[in-house]
């Protein structure tokens, strides 16, 4: 098993998408999903409004990359090459063998399955490159979209349980696959 996580310039291939690492030039594609309330609403996430803060965002993330902290991908339309969303792996345990699985994508591109896309390549990478054993999620119970595509995926509800995040705890659903579950 790869001990670096991140190996620079490698791209993920799915049917209609091209998932490569988040880089500076996301910027305006991560100020447009911050800034838009439909996007944050359920995450906890709280919003930007300065586009100065996508770039402290991005820079924060290229760090966690490195160290192997975390794994973010932009997601590109592989027919327009429009970027349209990002998926991740982060809070991973201090032995790298669980990650917590993240996601987000513009409004005008929901439904229609391009996220449980994204996130089939990405649990393939996870479980295959990165050795992950298990991988989590921790939707918001009142978020039913992204509860159903973690449930297409494969992932098992497990519990609810409350979340902390920037403006208040709410209450969330835990979402769990193991490495043996990956179809
Ligand atoms: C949750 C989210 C990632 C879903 O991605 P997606 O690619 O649209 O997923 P799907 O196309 O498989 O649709 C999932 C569900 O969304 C709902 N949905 C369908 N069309 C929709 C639309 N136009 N608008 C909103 N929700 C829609 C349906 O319940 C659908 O389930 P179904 O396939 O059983 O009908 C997306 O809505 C999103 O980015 N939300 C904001 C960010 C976020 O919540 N991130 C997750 C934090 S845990």
């Amino acid at each position: 098993m790869d001990n670096n996580l991140y190996i620079s310039n490698q791209k993920l291939h799915t049917p209609r998408l091209i998932l490569r690492w988040l880089d500076k030039s996301d910027r305006d594609l991560i100020f447009a999903l911050r800034l838009d309330l439909r996007v944050i609403l359920h995450t906890g996430i709280a919003q930007y409004l300065d586009i100065a803060q996508a770039d402290d965002f991005i820079q924060r993330i290229e760090q966690d990359m490195k160290n192997n902290k975390s794994l973010t991908w932009t997601m590109f339309l592989l027919s327009t090459g429009h970027s349209i969303g990002t998926i991740c792996f982060w809070n991973l345990s201090a032995d790298k063998k669980e990650a917590e699985l993240g996601y987000d994508l513009l409004p005008e591109y929901w439904g229609q399955g391009y996220v449980p896309e994204a996130i089939l390549a990405v649990l393939d990478f996870g479980f295959k490159h990165c050795g992950f054993d298990n991988i989590y999620a921790y939707p918001s119970s009142a978020h039913t979209a992204s509860c159903r595509v973690l449930e297409k995926t494969g992932f098992r509800f497990v519990k609810e349980t409350d979340t902390e995040a920037e403006d208040g705890v709410y209450r969330s659903s835990v979402y769990k696959i193991t490495v043996n579950e990956l179809s």
